[in-house]
């Protein structure tokens, strides 16, 4: 009977342990993959990617970071304020999905590769579309948390984060079809977006200059298909010093008919530069919040907020400036790059141009 009592203490201590931990875990983007170049990255400044700290360890790595305001909680008038701006941002894009001029850019039906892409937290009622090259490994890993099959985010292994059959963060395309409604339907729903051209710069800088380790099928496969269809002269050997140039990568993006059965080799890797439009379906799918790269800084917040797990879930430092978007990047890319191309380029983006409020890149086509 005593040790039944002893027992039943213990269980209850633990369960207080956890629930105060589960306060500090800890959204870290710093050592995000997809999330930022290499030269950035160096650039974080929270330290530690320890996710779960007793309270005088928090405490006291609080101090040491730098003031600044985006490490502050956001006031209630902050956050009515950008709850504006993601209004707004839902309007837009609700309009420009009923411009019929650019329908085949913005609509696609809600298939199974976009099933693939979406994310399910069934605990806390999330839906997450995961769109490549904006921190979407943290989020996920975060989500991952949320659902429980690990208690922190250290100790989700690098190779699980993307096996969804073990990682317990199913695709929605794993459930069946009154599942996923009921899902779509209800659930909180978000994806991040950037700059179309500086999204499509960093693809290529990330998968064909970088030349990942793990991936390097990027090099030794897609890039030498696309260099034999689209390089206007080229030597074999021309191919293999240089590798894919920018401009190469251009023109196949911009090659509408042309790219149809190259994309269906390519596989699943093309989730890097097809558009937004085509990953998450925007227009068929009501999003609850959509979130910016550029202004990551105050949609993080907003957005764990929105989805009522801001007590579990904190946002990292972003060093001012590291999100935001570079016009002299965007010349440099497309210095050497023909009017004619940057132009079938955007009217093939012109779709994630519109529906989220970019800018056309002008000063890139006249
Ligand atoms: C639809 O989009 C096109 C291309 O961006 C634009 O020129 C046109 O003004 C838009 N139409 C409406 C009704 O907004
Ligand atoms: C949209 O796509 C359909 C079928 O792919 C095509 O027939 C039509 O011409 C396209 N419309 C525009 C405005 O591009
Ligand atoms: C913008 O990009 C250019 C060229 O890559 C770089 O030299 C510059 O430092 C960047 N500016 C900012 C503010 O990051």
């Amino acid at each position: 009977m005593r040790h039944h009592w002893l027992l039943v203490g213990a269980c209850g201590w633990m369960l207080l342990i956890l629930m105060f931990a589960s306060k500090f875990i800890n959204f870290n983007l710093r050592a995000a993959d997809d999330y930022v170049e290499k030269s950035e990255i160096q650039s974080w400044t929270v330290s530690g990617t320890k996710t779960i700290k007793s309270p005088s360890m928090q405490k006291s790595e609080r101090q040491d970071e730098k003031p600044s305001d985006l490490t502050a909680e956001p006031s209630s008038a902050d956050l009515s304020d950008w709850r504006s701006v993601e209004a707004k941002r839902l309007e837009l894009l609700s309009a420009v999905c009923k411009n019929s001029t650019l329908r085949n850019l913005t609509h696609t039906s809600i298939n199974k590769f976009v099933l693939d892409r979406i994310f399910v937290c069934d605990k806390h009622k999330i839906l997450f579309c995961q769109t490549p090259k904006v921190g979407n490994t943290q989020w996920k890993k975060v989500l991952i948390v949320l659902n429980g099959v690990f208690s922190t985010v250290d100790e989700i292994p690098e190779n699980l984060v993307h096996d969804h059959e073990k990682n317990g963060l199913p695709r929605l395309s794993s459930l069946s079809q009154v599942e996923i409604t009921e899902r779509l339907n209800t659930y909180f729903k978000f994806f991040i977006v950037r700059d179309p051209f500086e999204r499509l710069i960093s693809a290529f800088k990330d998968k064909f200059v970088k030349n990942p380790r793990f991936e390097p099928w990027y090099k030794h496969d897609i890039a030498p298909a696309i260099i034999r269809k689209y390089r206007k002269s080229h030597r074999d050997s021309d191919a293999a010093a240089t590798g894919l140039r920018f401009e190469d990568f251009v023109r196949y993006l911009g090659d509408v008919p042309g790219r149809r059965r190259m994309d269906r080799q390519f596989g699943e890797h093309v989730i890097h530069w097809v558009t937004y439009a085509e990953l998450c379906a925007p227009c068929d799918i009501t999003y609850s919040v959509v979130g910016h790269h550029e202004t990551l800084e105050r949609d993080a917040p907003y957005i764990l907020k929105a989805a009522g797990i801001e007590r579990l879930v904190s946002y990292p430092t972003i060093p001012p400036g590291i999100t935001r978007y570079n016009q002299t990047k965007v010349e440099h890319y497309f210095s050497d790059i023909s009017k004619r191309d940057i132009r079938r380029l955007f009217a093939r983006y012109q779709g994630d141009f519109g529906l989220f409020g970019y800018p056309s890149p002008d000063f890139l086509m006249n």
